[in-house]
């Protein structure tokens, strides 16, 4: 079969990455998150003293860094410089500022050079918020991840248990509420289901059961 893009979008904790993951697997595609790549700038941005709201001070970031990802067996891995962030991305600080750092126009320039860059290569799984509508517009399988604000939460929190990250489950799904609101109504590329994307709606579904959902839609659209 001829190698196609699949774009995944969704809000925060929608399943997106660990779905990606699994197909990217079973298809021997490669497997792109785009959220790290906002994850880590925004990271670079607090160890430099770079104010969220400093668009230029952003995009000399950009410049004068490497953010570089390596793909394992089990997961992506992050670097900046060459130095492992991986675990620092995930950190509640960087989540909680990183919708102000991808809101500008030419951070996310930047970052959508990088993922078409990445897209370009074709067999790719990429997941984000515009990866449907704005960073891959042709591709083949479009796909937007759905689910109850409450599961959402619940998935995130039994996530952060296994971790040993603590949380409060009420502060987490506000915090995940702001940050869909932040994502879905900025001026630029705004997390929206693309036209031509397949909705689905995960709240009450498994992992297994996703990939079944979204396996069929690949059948049916390559
Ligand atoms: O995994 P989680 O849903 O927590 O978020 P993520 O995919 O790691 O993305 C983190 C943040 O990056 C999002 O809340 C967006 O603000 C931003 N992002 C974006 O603007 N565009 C993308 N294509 C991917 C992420
Ligand atoms: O990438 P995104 O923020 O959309 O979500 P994720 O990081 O893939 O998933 C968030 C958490 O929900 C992970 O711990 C997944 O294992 C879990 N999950 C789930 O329990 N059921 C699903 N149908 C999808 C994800």
């Amino acid at each position: 079969m001829e190698k196609i893009s699949i774009a995944i979008d969704g809000p925060a904790s929608s399943g997106k990455s660990t779905v990606a993951k699994i197909l990217a697997k079973k298809l021997h595609y490669i497997y792109c998150d785009t959220g790290a790549m906002y994850r880590a700038l925004t990271y670079l941005a607090i160890q430099k003293n770079v104010d969220f709201e400093n668009e230029n001070g952003l995009v000399d970031l950009c410049l004068t860094h490497t953010i570089s990802f390596k793909q394992t067996e089990k997961e992506q891995l992050v670097f900046i410089d060459g130095n492992e962030v991986t675990e620092e991305i995930r950190q509640p600080n960087v989540t909680n500022a990183v919708s102000i750092v991808a809101k500008h126009a030419s951070v996310r320039e930047k970052m959508v050079e990088l993922q078409q860059t990445i897209g370009r290569l074709g067999g790719v799984v990429m997941d984000g918020r515009d990866i449907g509508t704005a960073v891959l517009p042709d591709a083949e399988v479009k796909i937007f991840l759905v689910a109850s604000v409450e599961e959402r939460a619940e998935r995130r929190y039994k996530e952060n248990q296994e971790k040993g990250i603590k949380t409060d489950f009420t502060t987490l799904k506000k915090e995940i509420e702001h940050r869909d609101y932040l994502d879905s109504t900025r001026e630029v590329s705004p997390l929206k289901q693309a036209k031509d994307a397949v909705k689905i709606d995960t709240t009450g579904m498994n992992i297994e059961e996703v990939v079944k959902a979204i396996e069929e839609v690949i059948t049916v659209k390559s």
